[in-house]
């Protein structure tokens, strides 16, 4: 029997609380596959909110929590420093080549957001050439998290509107779209004229920070930008001596095909965020990267210089232990794997456009994620689109977990997902959606 969410004790996130929206209880979980209650076998297309990029309940990384459980669970981080975190920090300055000098733990994205944005403000604080300084610049079609601070700097929309009151200052701007570029232009002969507005602001004005998901904005309609315009944006921020942040909550960790979207743009942060895929989705962990210059302006006797931010489980030693196996697997075998699936998506895409003609549009792919967009006669990019819950519910028949966002469809399936699973997600889209071309009948 399936619950609805008033029934639950537990109230379901980012679910409409009605008793028409009907929950799987899933009871166990391996691969790409959850079982439900029913027994039914589902496949988790997006791989539980993008975290199971090896899939769910991977040896290597089950085996590094068992045995991280033999020593040391916890500890409070200040003050102390274990192995496990000290291991995972260098692994992960290893995977950027050193571009940074320190990882700051936290359990979410959205914290891992909060710290780059208090890390930005008070570097202007410390910093003896500077002023403070505390506005961001934001993007239209981003999505930082739902924490105040990381709400703020995202693009406001209906998610948020509610709490615009407690914004601090950003300034937003459209964010860049090279699906469907407002000046017509094509990556070869674009000029990035989209950044134009923002190039005045940030000449007239001083900016704590730039706020970015690099190359694309996920949560926000999976919208895929040209590096051309990360270039153009460290350009200004050099220049104004302005923070470059990049949040790679989604884009890291191999999602696009490299560690992180940063080094296939060829444009380097000043603070790297990222989360989700950081232990494979076993355990919660974020980190937030900074770079040397950030850093040293931190290192000092005077205590008012000190970052005071902590969260209780900052840095927990389960977590990085299964983090450090993660990011092993990643250098082993999942950049390899994330490649090997990329160029069998954009296999798919090609036959998935050929056989949906005109009724969708946009079809694309990056790394380990597909998209497109269903074209609706009434073009609502909102994600409260209905055809988003329609076809996440046909898809239910197939037992795909899907969650589009509106007519925005994408998956983004683990690294290790099997052929067979593959094909079954692409005939289950291309079945579904074709019913939806046919007329209604009586
Ligand atoms: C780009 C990006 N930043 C931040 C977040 C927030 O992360 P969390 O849900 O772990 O707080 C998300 C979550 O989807 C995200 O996609």
């Amino acid at each position: 029997m399936k619950l609805n969410p008033i029934e639950t004790h537990t109230w379901v996130p980012l679910t409409i609380q009605d008793e028409s929206e009907s929950l799987l209880k899933i009871v166990s979980a391996e691969k790409e596959f959850l079982t439900d209650d029913e027994g039914n076998v589902w496949i988790d297309a997006i791989s539980s909110w993008w975290t199971m990029i090896y899939g769910h309940r991977h040896p290597k990384l089950i085996s590094a929590l068992q045995n991280q459980l033999q020593s040391l669970d916890h500890v409070l981080l200040a003050g102390n420093i274990h192995e496990p975190a000290e291991s995972l920090s260098k692994a992960i300055l290893e995977l950027t080549d050193f571009d940074f000098e320190k990882v700051f733990y936290s359990d979410n994205g959205s914290n891992a957001i909060e710290i780059s944005l208090k890390l930005a403000i008070q570097y202007y604080e410390n910093h003896p050439n500077y002023k403070p300084r505390s506005e961001f610049l934001v993007f239209s079609n981003s999505y930082h998290g739902d924490s105040i601070g990381a709400m703020n700097v995202s693009g406001k929309n209906y998610f948020n509107r509610i709490f615009s009151e407690l914004r601090f200052p950003t300034k937003e701007f459209p964010a860049p779209n090279c699906m469907n570029c407002p000046w017509g232009k094509k990556p070869n002969d674009c000029h990035t004229e989209c950044l134009s507005d923002l190039e005045l602001a940030i000449k007239q004005k001083e900016y704590a920070g730039i706020v970015m998901e690099p190359l694309v904005f996920g949560a926000n309609g999976m919208l895929f930008y040209d590096p051309k315009v990360l270039k153009k944006l460290r350009e200004l921020a050099t220049y104004t001596n302005t923070l470059l942040i990049f949040d790679e909550v989604f884009t890291g960790m191999g999602k696009l095909g490299e560690y992180f979207a940063y080094q296939k743009a060829g444009v380097k942060p000043d603070l790297l965020v990222f989360a989700k895929g950081l232990t494979g989705g076993v355990l919660p962990l974020a980190a937030t990267l900074v770079s040397k210059s950030i850093y040293e302006t931190f290192v000092s006797k005077d205590p008012y210089k000190a970052f005071f931010h902590a969260h209780t489980m900052t840095g927990n030693a389960l977590a990085c232990s299964v983090g450090y196996a993660s990011v092993t697997l990643l250098r082993e075998v999942g950049l390899s794997q994330v490649k090997e699936l990329e160029s069998k998506l954009k296999t798919y895409a090609l036959q998935f456009q050929k056989k949906m003609g005109n009724s969708v549009e946009n079809v694309r792919v990056i790394g380990a994620i597909f998209a497109f967009e269903w074209r609706e006669p009434v073009a609502s990019d909102e994600y409260l689109n209905p055809i988003g819950k329609r076809i996440k519910n046909s898809l239910r028949k197939f037992h795909i977990l899907l969650r589009p966002l509106g007519r925005t469809i994408y998956i983004t399936p683990p690294y290790t997902i099997s052929d067979d699973s593959l094909a079954k997600i692409f005939l289950a889209l291309e079945s579904t959606l074709t019913t939806f071309l046919e007329p209604e009948q009586d």
